[in-house]
């Protein structure tokens, strides 16, 4: 039971190799297909939701600061599918910390519904079993479902004929993934981004003509992807996951009007990973809704990989490993 100051969650964001691009449901955030990622051990966002009765509306402070904008928005409507469910009435406190820049590609929305749905769940009295959570995080942003969950994970997109398409789609651990799979984010660029992620998924969706091909190609991505995983094989995971990411972002770049999110510095560290690649390095490049690349790697080589992307970018690398699940934190004051 959530105590007086309720019930503190935190969660990690995760990074697709497999992407997620195209709902096939905006109400019920029901994906085209099947995404698949790693949960990595940095930059985690912390939530507290705490019931607050005396409130006529819901608070939401974000890294210390009121919002009553676009996440305010979102977090309230995220509230209210959690009341509807527990049948409560009362309104929240919300006091969120992420400790990765909002909104630059860097999947915040991830660990931030992930934390957000597990400390919601608990402070109004909903299961906080992982599967159900996942369903629950799927509502307030679609990859947040695959944070649920350390380590490699799936989520299901769920049959179009499942007869209750919200319970078919969830995320879970991908059980059988032996590696030791590490990613250097390099931060060319931390401000908001032009267009929101769900903006531009849409917008692709409805005019890409290379839409239809991408999720065809996606879903072959998915099955070779769980193959490689299983069999420990870096270079088919970073190949897969380098043109899957790139085949993203051709998509959007074909939507009208086009979904530009790769800078000039982006493609500078795209030209790198390739020149790296070919003097026999193993790194391949993966890049989200935003212009940062991330650089996917064998663990025991990616600090002698930040340490080169940080000579030849200037910029800052960070290294990231696998990471843990969201957690209930009773530790957090
Ligand atoms: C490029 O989960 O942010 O990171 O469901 O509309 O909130 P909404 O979208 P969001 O999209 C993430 C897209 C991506 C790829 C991925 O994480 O799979």
């Amino acid at each position: 039971m959530p105590g007086s100051d309720g019930s503190f969650a935190v969660a990690h964001p995760n990074i697709a190799l497999v992407k997620y691009w195209g709902k096939r449901d905006e109400d019920l955030v029901l994906p085209c297909a099947d995404s698949l990622s790693m949960t990595l051990d940095v930059f985690p966002t912390t939530t507290q939701v705490r019931l607050a009765d005396c409130l006529a509306h819901d608070v939401v402070i974000v890294d210390g600061a009121v919002d009553r904008g676009e996440t305010a928005r979102r977090v309230t409507g995220f509230l209210d599918l959690v009341r509807e469910r527990a049948g409560r009435t009362e309104r929240a406190m919300v006091v969120t910390r992420n400790t990765v820049p909002v909104g630059a590609g860097l999947a915040s929305s991830a660990s931030a519904f992930a934390a957000l749905a597990l400390a919601a769940a608990s402070t109004y009295g909903l299961s906080v079993e992982p599967v159900e959570l996942s369903r629950l995080a799927r509502h307030g942003s679609g990859s947040a479902a695959r944070s649920v969950f350390g380590g490699f994970v799936i989520w299901h997109a769920g049959g179009p004929d499942h007869p209750d398409p919200d319970l078919a789609s969830y995320a879970e651990p991908l059980v059988n993934a032996r590696l030791d799979l590490a990613l250097v984010a390099v931060l060319l660029d931390t401000g908001p981004k032009p267009v929101s992620s769900r903006e531009a998924m849409r917008r692709t969706v409805k005019t890409s003509p290379l839409f239809p091909g991408w999720l065809a190609a996606a879903r072959g991505d998915l099955t070779a992807m769980r193959e490689a995983l299983t069999r420990g094989d870096i270079a088919t995971v970073g190949e897969i996951a380098e043109r899957n990411a790139l085949g993203m972002h051709q998509t959007m770049e074909s939507a009208v009007p086009p979904v530009h999110y790769r800078t000039p510095a982006s493609y500078r560290v795209l030209e790198e990973v390739r020149r790296m690649r070919a003097c026999g390095a193993q790194a391949w490049a993966t890049m989200d809704a935003g212009p940062n690349v991330k650089v996917l790697c064998a663990g025991d080589n990616a600090e002698r990989v930040a340490r080169e992307l940080r000579q030849l970018s200037g910029c800052v690398a960070v290294v990231a490993r696998s990471g843990p699940g969201a957690t209930l934190d009773r530790a957090v004051r």
